[in-house]
């Protein structure tokens, strides 16, 4: 495995941020960079052994830092999606986080975790590579109680798997929900296509619908007989028009499935293939959650690498994570971090062709 290490550019402040290249005896390559963690380029084999990148995002430093940027590629914390009204409550005692979506809070606040500078480690090996990235989110960050130490370590293998590991440690009681929010599509993101003919399956009977702001009602509802149902494999674009009210209220896919639980640590949560490549990438989390966002808020009014105008649907994202809004949701899974206790999470992103 070749690890390459190289400047990508210098912040406004001097801060220099690193860019990393990691590729496999494949010649699979991922590059990423110190400015939020982010997955910058993913060039994955098609049918016939063609390499294409298959994450959306900008060529340069400048472009993420000061253009508009939806989370290209990034870690999401401290809390990965929405929390109702930026507010959660521990004993009675209320903390206010930053609100950065109308009434609501979204990926971590106004300098979320995807605008953090990370520390990064490399480690060798024989048939992967890892990059270790770790940061210090002080106490009172965005709002959250608590000193908060993260790693977040990404490996390419041999075997075209891409794996995040996300830990987390406090000092105080917190929250905390991690994800990585790479834009993927499999014709490759400079290929002009958007992702209506991909076909995904998700590994999930039962989604959580959503309010007009995308806060979860509560619900579990089951897919069957819904266009939320992605048991079977299904195109994006088949059923994305229905009238639906909670496709409506999205304008598209923007919506947290309920992982079915597997007898194993890692569960399969998603399959996307892109027929006329025949690339195929494969999900599996310890997650309970998938959010499925099939690029509803991109409008053309973003062009990226290779001179490419993001349209609507030029690009999906499947953010493994707990629930949306669990801080006050005590039914959903518990997104509450203990002083000596440590979240962890692990996802994979398995690349194949059919
Ligand atoms: C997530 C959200 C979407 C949107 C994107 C970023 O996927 O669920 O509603 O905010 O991030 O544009």
């Amino acid at each position: 495995m070749k690890i390459a290490k190289a400047v990508f550019g210098t912040l406004t402040d001097g801060t220099i941020i690193d860019l990393f290249t990691l590729t496999n005896k494949n010649n699979m390559s991922l590059k990423l960079m110190t400015y939020g963690g982010t997955i910058v380029s993913l060039c994955v084999p098609d049918r016939h052994g063609e390499l294409e990148d298959v994450v959306l995002g900008y060529a340069e430093l400048d472009d993420f830092v000061t253009r508009p940027n939806p989370y290209f590629g990034a870690i999401i914390g401290r809390y990965a999606n929405r929390i109702a009204n930026g507010r959660f409550c521990f004993n009675d005692v209320e903390y206010s986080l930053a609100l950065n979506d109308g009434a609501n809070h979204l990926h971590g606040g106004k300098r979320g975790f995807d605008k953090a500078i990370w520390h990064a480690q490399e480690i060798s090996g024989k048939t992967q590579g890892s990059v270790a990235l770790s940061y210090v989110s002080t106490d009172g960050e965005e709002g959250y109680p608590g000193t908060l130490q993260v790693t977040v370590t990404y490996t390419l293998n041999d075997e075209n798997v891409v794996k995040i590991e996300y830990s987390a440690k406090t000092d105080k009681k917190t929250v905390v929900n991690l994800t990585n929010h790479s834009y993927f599509n499999l014709a490759g993101a400079a290929s002009g296509k958007d992702i209506l003919d991909h076909e995904l399956t998700l590994s999930a009977d039962y989604f959580t619908p959503g309010d007009a702001g995308l806060i979860p009602t509560g619900e579990l509802r089951h897919v069957t007989g819904t266009p939320m149902d992605f048991t079977q494999p299904m195109r994006i674009g088949a059923r994305i028009h229905t009238p639906d009210d909670q496709l409506q209220a999205a304008g598209g896919y923007d919506h947290n499935w309920v992982v079915k639980k597997q007898d194993k640590p890692l569960a399969f949560a998603a399959r996307l293939y892109e027929p006329a490549s025949g690339r195929v990438m494969d999900v599996h989390t310890t997650e309970p959650g998938i959010q499925f966002y099939s690029g509803n808020f991109l409008d053309g009014g973003i062009t990226g690498k290779s001179n490419r105008v993001y349209h609507k649907h030029a690009g999906l994202c499947l953010e493994t994570q707990h629930f949306p809004n669990s801080p006050n949701q005590a039914e959903f899974p518990s997104t509450v971090l203990e002083p000596g206790a440590q979240y962890i999470q692990t996802t994979t992103y398995s690349f194949s062709v059919m």
